[in-house]
């Protein structure tokens, strides 16, 4: 019999499958619906700053006056939160919903730019019932008066405010346009959070010819874009007390196999699921055990970062001779 459990934000897992937040992470049926199919835990679709509308001053003040005063915008606190909202209350009330009819780990998610009251509303998706908390920050720092070592402090902020209205554990949905995510990883860790995931992905940008107007598309991905997940659960494995989750081109049993190899605790994934439907799981489970059972592994943890950076001494040195190797291999 192979063990698959796998701790993750304090939880024990059935198995290290996530369904990453999406429009499958939404509703009580559709979460069921992943639970029956075997997944091992879901992050909910996330709640947006922007939903949390009293706020939405708060984000206007931030990123309208981040080019000429960044502390003053980071400092700014509304005095009187009142949190009456309708669309904050219903995924309130989803969380409540979903936990009396689930037994695997619901991880809510926050998605904000700025560490405005409206990161209060953690304590509230806590009170629901939600086991962990995701927070991904997607900003993108269009100015060309703010230094990158601003916006990491904006991520850092964020991260800390949130830590103090929270008891469960805290997860980072990371994006990897860091000049050093290693050492952001490191910040991240001491800033409190008990899990990163590896990696956001970004939505689509493009160009509609004949509206000649800006396109952003939800991006979905393949087994190729895994690449920089795999780089960075490698590098990081077993350097930081922290759970790591694979995220982004998960797309099959071996892809999964390959994130475990590289260190990940677990990996999540959303675009399989959406192109294929939830009955992917069985087959993604399936596809793994066939896997382990022929190369005789009895548990995941047997597997986990076996080909991690973990034992090379000089890791610069050696993703640079990998990046030279494969350059000069490369045959027609
Ligand atoms: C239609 C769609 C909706 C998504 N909604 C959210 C969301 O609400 N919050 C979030 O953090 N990520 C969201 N994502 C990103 C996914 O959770 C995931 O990180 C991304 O799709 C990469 O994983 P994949 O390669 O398995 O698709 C969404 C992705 C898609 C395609």
């Amino acid at each position: 019999m192979i063990d698959l459990t796998t701790q993750y934000l304090g939880h024990t897992l059935k198995n290290p499958l996530i369904a990453s937040a999406s429009p499958l992470t939404k509703e009580l049926g559709s979460i069921k619906k992943l639970e029956d199919y075997g997944i091992g835990a879901v992050v909910m679709h996330s709640l947006f700053e922007e939903q949390i509308n009293h706020e939405q001053h708060q984000l206007d003040h931030f990123l309208h006056n981040s080019n000429h005063s960044y502390a003053e915008a980071l400092d700014y606190l509304p005095s009187d939160i009142d949190f009456t909202n309708i669309e904050a209350d219903d995924y309130l009330e989803e969380i409540r919903r979903i936990k009396e009819s689930v037994d695997i780990p619901i991880i809510a998610s926050l998605n904000g730019v700025s560490s405005g009251g409206w990161i209060k509303y953690g304590r509230k998706l806590q009170e629901a019932g939600a086991d962990a908390l995701e927070l991904n920050i997607t900003y993108i720092p269009t100015s060309l008066s703010l230094d990158s070592s601003q916006v990491e402090e904006l991520y850092l902020k964020t991260l800390r405010d949130l830590k103090e209205h929270i008891s469960i554990p805290l997860n980072l949905k990371m994006n990897p346009y860091f000049s050093a995510p290693a050492h952001m990883a490191k910040k991240f860790v001491e800033a409190g959070v008990s899990g990163l995931t590896l990696f956001d992905n970004p939505v689509e940008v493009d160009i509609d010819l004949e509206k000649l107007i800006p396109l952003h598309k939800a991006n979905i991905t393949s087994s190729k874009d895994k690449s920089e997940t795999l780089r960075w659960c490698a590098i990081l494995y077993n350097k930081l007390e922290v759970d790591i989750c694979a995220n982004t081109g998960i797309h099959s049993g071996l892809d999964l196999l390959k994130a475990l190899m590289s260190g990940a605790d677990v990996c999540s994934f959303t675009s399989v699921l959406l192109q294929k439907g939830e009955q992917e799981i069985e087959h993604i489970l399936k596809q793994m055990l066939t896997w382990m059972e022929e190369k005789e592994y009895s548990s995941t943890d047997q597997m986990r970062g076996s080909i991690s950076l973990a034992h090379t001494s000089n890791p610069d040195v050696y993703e640079r001779n990998s990046y030279i190797g494969a350059l000069q291999s490369f045959q027609r």
